[in-house]
């Protein structure tokens, strides 16, 4: 199971990079335009701190433009770069092409089973269904998850991975978990949340507290 960051921010990967759990980092064209950073030098900081799969997002919309633009990040980039592409027959193309080369391929902006049928088909790497942005129009962004996996079960030649993404809030990455996606990218925020309980903080405030009156009487 991986746990992905999806964020721009060179500073984010660091700080939870340095948890010790940080398996990749999902970016996109929206992510790149708040850091307000250029696109390359904000991959390849990224890279230089995890090194898992970075996804990096092509923006031609043809496959001869998607399948230049993915070489071409691939040479500038390190090694663990993946290219992400979007999800439709063009991406397709672009997909089988730039898998046969071996270079990694992340399928994004999936909101149906047969999008990431489809897309798995053609070799990616991790096929991303947006979970957030469906509950956003009203639907179980959560449904399509389970679909998705009860497909790949009855398919094992599947190597696909199913990367959970459009992640709001903690519930979405346990119901992802628990339905057996293999990964899940999310917000700093998300990461954050996932540690934290009250309850901790509290016994942490009283065991420190008992602590130091043990300390005071000299008992310590
Ligand atoms: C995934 O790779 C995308 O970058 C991301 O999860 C989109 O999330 P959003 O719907 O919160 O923008």
């Amino acid at each position: 199971m991986e746990l992905f960051l999806d964020t721009a921010e060179v500073e984010e990967v660091r700080e939870i990079a340095s948890w010790g759990i940080l398996d990749g980092v999902t970016t996109n064209p929206s992510l790149i335009k708040k850091s307000g950073r250029d696109f390359k030098k904000v991959i390849k900081e990224i890279a230089e701190i995890c090194d898992g799969p970075i996804s990096a997002e092509v923006t031609a919309m043809d496959a001869k433009g998607m399948i230049e633009e993915g070489i071409e990040l691939k040479d500038a980039l390190p090694k663990n770069v993946i290219i992400k592409v979007p999800c439709t027959p063009q991406g397709l193309i672009a997909t089988k092409e730039l898998s046969s080369m071996g270079i990694g391929v992340n399928v994004t902006l999936i909101f149906n089973a047969s999008q990431a049928l489809m897309a798995a088909k053609a070799g990616a790497m991790y096929v991303s269904p947006f979970v957030g942005r469906l509950d956003d129009i009203g639907h179980e962004g959560i449904d399509l998850i389970s679909q998705i996996m009860q497909i790949w079960s009855g398919y094992p030649e599947i190597k696909t991975k199913v990367l959970a993404a459009s992640i709001r809030h903690p519930t979405h990455v346990l119901q992802c978990l628990q339905l057996g996606t293999h990964t899940a990218t999310m917000p700093t925020n998300i990461f954050r949340q996932l540690m934290k309980h009250p309850l901790t903080d509290s016994g942490i405030e009283r065991f420190l507290s008992d602590w130091a009156d043990v300390e005071d009487a000299g008992n310590a």
